[in-house]
């Protein structure tokens, strides 16, 4: 056994296969994903039967290229890691199930693992440091979250979106608009020509003195806006989308690094993370970083390719537990669609 322990670790918990080997913290051996958006975008997101079906068709050539890319056989590994939830509680059970028969047949320790703490802890992967103390902003297209993160395993959630997620905000737009799924990174690209303060978009709760979010009123505003604009709307017309995009998407950011920085001045953290998927956002990326510097607190961007759905992740969530000595999940361990961070 090698000073780090070796952990396979499986995810399906939405609409990415996902399988990583991990050397313990020390870093990610493997990492692959086989992203099943081309079919589900026909139906503007993703359809729950058609995700799981293709899970289970893809999952176990995919941990055959993971092993073989990382020169391991089952025998070498120390741990296998599945996420548990939340998600889609078909998607989940696939990746859950063949973790546990994976474990079973091996004899090895199985480890249970929550996706948003794999999104959580994913800024600190392939870092020295391990998990120091942060303020983390956690943002994908099923959450969005604050957590006052003091070890692993140490969370306190401060706030949490009341109704639509950041991500999922950014995809509804999107689809209004007439965009490419998913909106997020198309709203992304063509805010980067566009006029932020081209159209009016609120800053829900900017000012409400928590750390609640609410992106519902996003979608009516954006149905609003191209209401208004009669017949000047046309959705080929790139400079006017571009500068709807830009305007969309600056008054969500402004609410993320708003709330952001909120937290870090009533907690008194000195470092801000970021991650989930809408932490691949350039803007974003751009103004927490001048937000941040700002502030005088670090800040530590999970790296884009661990930003949306993977297993590098979950590999590492179960390595931080594995080395802190955390106990391994019984095989009775239920799937969660609705699974909690606490
Ligand atoms: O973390 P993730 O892969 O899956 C969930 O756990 O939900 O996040 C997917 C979300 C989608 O809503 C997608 O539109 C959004 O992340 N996203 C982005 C960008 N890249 C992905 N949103 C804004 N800008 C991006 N560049
Ligand atoms: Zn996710």
């Amino acid at each position: 056994m090698s000073k780090h322990p070796l952990i396979l670790a499986i995810e399906t918990s939405c609409d990415e296969t996902a399988v990583a080997v991990a050397e313990g913290t020390a870093g990610i051996l493997v990492s692959e994903v086989a992203s099943q958006i081309e079919l589900h975008s026909p139906y503007g997101g993703v359809v729950p039967e058609l995700a799981s079906r293709n899970h289970n068709i893809t999952l176990r050539p995919l941990i055959e290229t993971a092993l073989s890319k990382s020169g391991l056989s089952i025998e070498d590994l120390d741990a296998i890691a599945a996420t548990s939830g939340p998600g889609l509680a078909s998607s989940l059970l696939i990746g859950d199930t063949t973790a546990k028969a994976i474990a079973v047949a091996s004899g090895k320790p199985f480890y249970s693992i929550n996706h948003m703490e794999g999104h959580m802890l994913s800024p600190f992967i392939e870092n020295e440091t391990g998990v120091l103390p942060n303020i983390s902003l956690v943002v994908s297209g099923g959450h969005t979250m604050l957590v006052k993160v003091d070890r692993v395993g140490g969370y306190k959630i401060l706030g949490a979106t009341l109704d639509d997620a950041a991500g999922e905000a950014f995809d509804k737009a999107g689809k209004m608009m007439g965009l490419p799924y998913p909106g997020g990174p198309e709203i992304d690209r063509l805010s980067a020509n566009g006029d932020p303060d081209a159209f009016d978009f609120p800053r829900a709760m900017l000012k409400s003195g928590d750390f609640q979010f609410s992106f519902s009123g996003m979608k009516t505003a954006m149905s609003h806006r191209i209401a208004g604009l009669g017949n000047k709307w046309d959705s080929n017309n790139e400079k006017l989308v571009s500068d709807l995009c830009a305007s969309f998407q600056a008054a969500i950011l402004d609410v993320l690094i708003g709330k952001t920085i909120a937290a870090v001045r009533e907690t008194g953290a000195s470092l801000v993370t970021v991650s989930g998927g809408v932490s691949c956002n350039r803007g974003l990326r751009e103004q927490m970083t001048d937000a941040c510097a700002a502030a005088g607190v670090k800040l530590q961007l999970a790296t884009p390719s661990h930003s949306t759905d993977n297993a590098a992740m979950i590999a590492y969530a179960a390595a931080c537990r594995f080395e802190a000595g955390l106990p391994a999940s019984g095989f009775d361990q239920d799937i969660n669609p609705n699974l909690q961070l606490l």
